[in-house]
């Protein structure tokens, strides 16, 4: 068994990932206090808010500094979200059984991202502008907008933290948790995974990372390996 390691997530998108992680959990604990009239009086006094919004720029900020340090990166990622094809319905049929304990070799292969990290990755992008579109309305606004758009804003608000909110849960259960993703959590808090890793669960992608890393040698001085995001 070789050692091979290949490098999955560059340090910028896994700083990317964590950053918007804590500010989205933030988002979500004070959003809750601000929601529940039973946490009313935690809320009181405005601080919750405060960090709510605090939480929200960061929220904001992060994605827009990505963009502007890494655009080439950026825009593939939102292609390769995007992009589906027959092996995405061959995957979401057969990811069921999968899940559950069935046979790996029947999973069609998959490329850096598969199509259930595309599906999360898509939920994710739309809940996150439903949040700021819906939320600078209700931050700068309040006061210019009628009360039924207002309200109205704080309904879609609402909606996209029970979606974006369930999603997210089954993207924690399946990235730190299942049983089968045994270096998901790990590729993004070192960049890496194994060449047997990659090989199983990401088998398209592997093989252009192959591709790449035996064109680099045969090059001098050409490119090494690139992570994907
Ligand atoms: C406690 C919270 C979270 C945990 C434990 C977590 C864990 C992970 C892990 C382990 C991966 C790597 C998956 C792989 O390549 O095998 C990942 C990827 C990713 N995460 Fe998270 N994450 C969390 C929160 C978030 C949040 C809040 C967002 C978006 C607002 C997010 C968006 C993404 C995206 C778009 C990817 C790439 C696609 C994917 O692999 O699903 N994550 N996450």
């Amino acid at each position: 068994m070789t050692h091979h390691e290949v490098e999955k997530y560059s340090a910028g998108a896994r700083w990317f990932h964590w950053t918007i992680t804590i500010a989205a959990l933030v988002l979500a604990v004070t959003g809750l206090f601000l929601y529940v009239p039973w946490f009313s009086s935690v809320a009181e006094g405005g601080t919750t808010r405060v960090i709510h919004r605090i939480a929200a720029v960061i929220f904001v900020a992060a994605p827009l500094l990505f963009l502007l340090v890494k655009p080439g990166r950026s825009l593939h990622f939102v292609k390769e979200i995007f992009t589906w094809g027959k092996d995405d319905l061959a995957w979401l049929k057969a990811a069921p059984d999968y899940y559950f304990g069935g046979d790996e070799k029947k999973m069609p292969p998959q490329g850096d991202m598969n199509t259930g990290q595309k599906l999360w990755a898509v939920v994710a992008f739309f809940s996150a502008l439903g949040f700021i579109f819906t939320g600078i309305f209700m931050w700068f606004l309040k006061d210019t907008l009628p009360a039924e758009v207002f309200d109205w804003m704080v309904i879609v608000h609402d909606l996209c933290f029970i979606v974006g909110g369930a999603m997210l849960l089954v993207h924690l259960y399946l990235g730190a948790i299942h049983p089968r993703m045994t270096e998901s959590l790990k590729s993004m808090i070192k960049g890496k995974v194994s060449a047997e890793y990659a090989q199983s669960h990401h088998g398209k992608w592997y093989k252009e990372v192959v591709g790449r890393e035996s064109a680099a040698k045969t090059a001098p001085g050409g490119q090494g390996q690139k992570p994907a995001h």
